[in-house]
């Protein structure tokens, strides 16, 4: 039910390039540490866009709230609960952003958030406006930010939007160097401004993945930053952003974490192998898992995807290691993620047709670094399974095997290929 985006990410997305044909430099200087280290592991909760969009009201994020506990997703780890753009109203004589009146008090609703035992976020541009064309907090940051303080916020996410036309292009035409600079000082006039509350706030960096973000995000202690544009319910867009992934396993670490957008998971037409397929390689990717389903209303195998402690267990490993495609072979990847205690996830994913369910892939342990017979566990049957190598795998479209190993036998080193010389 998403309605709208005003301000039409694939219009920017030429800036994009432009922007990522001159490399970045990223600032040297690292930022304050937070007083209370936030987003050890990644965040998750629920976010107001995917399924509501410009819908959004009081009520929606206090049934979310209440869902969120009744459907046990509260117990399995999903604690923010974030309202994200069409909240703002208008600012009074003295500067002050008032909620409009979708959202009478905004204090109460978080009051009520948190007599659940959970977490609210709230979302804001840099620029004049945000995407759907609402206030933006430039010139009005500190401001903003002790006023989220104040009602009980936990999570800010900041998107970039209007700040490109309104501030870097009319400030620095044809500037690009100039123009990123002009962004990372807006995300860091924020990080100031909330630190300055004092009060523990999650820190989402919003501005689709732009000018290498994940190099100079953690320098503005962005907690979380897109790494890409908008995800739609659609298994082609899913599989696109999920394939832009690769290659960005080494920003990612406790404290700072790349995010391909708010899971799709129960909205749409998503088939459940494509709602487990997108959940299981978010998992891999450390990944925010912030779910952004009509949880009302949601399906109980939506629920049981969304649910499944094996998988979560995967996406919050403490380690922090986010999974790196090795191989491809065919329309089938091959992803693996380190995990704490010397553990292993392997991911088998089927992008292509059916065919694989009669003609089965056979994977390869070697080119995971793995020797012979591994005991494992399939994440999505809850069974034991034994691997071998070059075993055949029989594959639906669009569905995975996705295995633990808690004690993987590796190749000696010496019998090992580098990994990224075996993913060529
Ligand atoms: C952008 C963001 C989305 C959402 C909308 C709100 O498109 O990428 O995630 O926040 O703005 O307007």
């Amino acid at each position: 039910m998403r309605a709208f985006v005003p301000l039409s990410i694939a219009t920017l997305a030429f800036a994009s390039l432009a922007a990522s044909a001159q490399a970045p430099v990223a600032p040297k200087v690292p930022a304050a540490p937070q007083a209370q280290p936030v987003a050890q592991t990644p965040p998750m909760g629920w976010n107001s866009w995917n399924y509501f969009a410009d819908k959004v009201d009081d009520k929606a994020i206090r049934n979310a709230a209440d869902q969120l506990v009744a459907t046990g997703m509260k117990d399995a780890g999903y604690n923010y609960v974030n309202i994200d753009d069409t909240w703002e109203g208008q600012r009074d004589a003295s500067g002050v952003l008032h909620p409009n009146a979708k959202f009478p008090d905004m204090k109460a609703l978080a009051d009520y958030v948190h007599s659940k035992g959970l977490k609210i976020g709230i979302y804001s541009s840099p620029g004049p406006t945000t995407c759907g064309g609402y206030a933006g907090s430039l010139g009005h940051e500190e401001q903003d930010a002790k006023m989220y303080a104040e009602w009980g916020i936990d999570y800010l996410k900041y998107d970039l939007c209007s700040f490109i036309g309104e501030v870097m292009e009319k400030e620095a035409p044809n500037d690009r160097a100039a123009q990123m600079r002009l962004m990372i000082d807006a995300y860091s006039r924020m990080d100031k401004a909330l630190k300055a509350t004092g009060r523990p706030i999650v820190f989402s960096l919003c501005q689709y993945g732009w000018d290498a973000v994940w190099e100079w995000a953690p320098s503005v202690d962005g907690n979380l930053w897109r790494t890409t544009g908008d995800i739609t319910p659609d298994w082609d867009r899913i599989y696109v952003i999920l394939s832009q992934q690769e290659g960005l396993e080494k920003y990612a670490r406790p404290g700072h974490w790349n995010d391909p957008d708010m899971l799709e998971v129960g909205n749409g037409k998503l088939s459940l192998a494509e709602n487990r397929t997108h959940f299981s390689m978010w998992a891999m990717l450390a990944a925010p898992l912030l779910a952004g389903n009509d949880l009302p209303n949601m399906r109980l195998e939506v629920k049981a995807i969304l649910t499944n402690r094996d998988v979560i267990a995967i996406d919050q490993d403490a380690l922090g290691k986010q999974a790196a495609r090795i191989y491809s072979d065919g329309e089938v990847d091959v992803w693996t993620r380190q995990l704490s205690g010397e553990a292993m996830a392997i991911a088998v994913v089927n992008a292509g047709s059916d065919r694989y369910s009669s003609h089965p892939f056979h994977l390869s342990l070697r080119k995971l670094g793995l020797a012979g017979k591994q005991k494992g566990k399939n994440l999505w049957t809850g069974e034991a399974v034994e691997l071998t190598d070059n075993m055949p795998l029989a594959l639906t479209s669009h569905d995975l095997l996705l295995v633990r190993l808690d004690s993987p036998r590796l190749l000696a080193p010496s019998s090992a290929k580098p990994r990224t010389a075996a993913a060529k």
